[in-house]
């Protein structure tokens, strides 16, 4: 365990977990399901969940990551040898690798709007008289994301930089990737918000995201609070457990933890502020504003209305790029940690073995949304079946179980110990957070789990 790869720096650990934390659920799910469940009183109860329930089980996954010192499923063998408990871990790398299909093909998406925005090609043909006709973009989305083998050669150009970034390594590879792009991502959001609330209605745009309205918030708003909280933040997939695997012994847990989750919830809350402007201030906001539509379609639709539109595009979706491959490479980093702990590979096997699968899945995911017309599965495409399997059923069952080994099967000192470093540092949250791991978590988590079955 202590030849153990580490990452090198402070800095260099957290923009490695935000990478992972801030991606599409950020951009596309978070604003959307704000505005629609009660503005500032949904962020008020989003705020909530990320206190009660985010930050306390991220320290257990840290906990359970670093004090195991190895992959999802090694870590609990290392802390309770002989018990069973490793499947918990092995149900997260699952859902994982489900997720990681098909977020590979959006991860795709973007990919490929950034490169019709530097070409130009995703505004030809659009000008002053037809710029306000939704239908240009929808008919573009549905080209570039659904028809014919296209997309599938931009999903296969992020596998490939996915593979690349992986096969340098933790230190070489993640950590120096998001040391780079992670500052970046901070600064376009910055000047996003700039851009966004000089806009003329800013103000209205503002109101229309945030207008508190205590009366929609009822259990399924705060259920899906709660979804979105584990989803934006990363946890149940193993993704924490082995990224922690690489923090040094001293790394302070419970700050990590505070950190990465309000600089998550930031970007969320910025792509609210950023987004609503900018939208209302073209007088779209009767526009279709759901996840793929809003940032495939209405989002093109603003930038070619504003100067300069080329560039506000090219930038927006090197930004949304950004978030989607410093996610994925962090999924996939889960399942290849596995190979190489469990198995003993070597980092490039570990990673073909992980990458190549994913270029039949990630297809089949890709083409099922269309290309190969009706292919459904339970009434789903593949690509939502795999989503539904593993965010509504996997990833609640794998948190309920890491909550209930932290909480009541590993010994209690091990995971004071991780929080407060051996005794070096004070860790006066201790006893509140392994309240909520012991109690609070599991029945919340098991609450979020029933309530996609009725
Ligand atoms: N947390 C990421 C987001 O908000 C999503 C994600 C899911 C990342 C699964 C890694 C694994 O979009």
């Amino acid at each position: 365990m202590s030849n153990k790869t580490q990452f090198a720096t402070k800095i260099g650990l957290i923009a490695a977990t935000v990478g992972s934390a801030v991606g599409l659920g950020n951009v596309w799910r978070f604003p959307v399901l704000a505005q629609s469940n009660g503005g500032a009183a949904f962020l008020l109860i989003y705020i909530a969940c990320v206190f009660i329930l985010g930050i306390p089980v991220m320290m257990a996954e840290f906990s359970l990551g670093r004090g195991g010192g190895s992959d999802a499923v090694g870590s609990f063998m290392n802390i309770t040898p002989g018990k069973k408990w490793w499947m918990a871990g092995a149900i997260a790398i699952i859902a994982s690798y489900l997720i990681l299909c098909y977020y590979m093909v959006v991860a795709g998406w973007t990919m490929e709007y950034l490169w019709q925005s530097i070409t130009g090609n995703l505004y030809e043909g659009i000008n002053a008289s037809n710029a306000l006709d939704s239908s240009n973009f929808t008919t573009k989305m549905k080209e570039y994301i659904v028809d014919d083998y296209n997309p599938l050669i931009f999903t296969y150009i992020m596998l490939a930089a996915n593979f690349a970034v992986l096969l340098f390594g933790v230190k070489k590879g993640i950590e120096r990737l998001s040391n780079i792009l992670m500052p970046m991502l901070f600064i376009l959001l910055i000047v996003f918000g700039f851009v966004s609330l000089s806009l003329p209605k800013a103000d209205e745009g503002l109101k229309f995201f945030l207008n508190p309205d205590f009366s929609k918030i009822d259990g399924s708003v705060i259920i899906n609070a709660m979804g979105q909280a584990f989803f934006s933040l990363s946890l149940g997939m193993g993704i924490l457990i082995t990224y922690a695997s690489y923090y040094p012994k001293t790394t302070i847990l419970s700050r990590t933890a505070v950190t990465v989750s309000l600089l998550d919830m930031t970007v969320a809350i910025m792509m609210g502020i950023i987004i609503f402007p900018a939208v209302t201030s073209f007088g779209l906001t009767g526009e279709s504003l759901e996840g793929p539509s809003l940032v495939f379609s209405t989002l093109p639709e603003v930038f070619a209305q504003m100067p300069l539109t080329q560039l506000w595009s090219s930038l927006f979706f090197f930004f949304l790029m950004v978030a989607a491959l410093t996610s994925t490479i962090s999924i996939a980093e889960v399942s290849i940690a596995f190979m190489q702990d469990r198995f003993k590979m070597s980092r490039l096997k570990a990673c073909i073995i992980v990458i190549a699968p994913l270029f039949l899945f990630s297809s089949l995911c890709s083409l099922s949304q269309g290309s190969l017309g009706e292919m459904k599965i339970a009434g789903l495409t593949l690509f939502d079946l795999f989503d539904t399997i593993a965010t509504n059923i996997l990833l609640p069952i794998a948190s309920i179980l890491l909550c209930i080994y932290m909480g009541w099967i590993a010994p209690k000192s091990f995971f004071k110990n991780q929080l407060s470093n051996y005794g070096t540092v004070k860790s006066r949250v201790f006893h509140i957070v392994l309240f909520i791991v012991r109690f609070i978590a599991p029945i919340l988590i098991t609450t979020i789990l029933i309530a996609h079955f009725i």
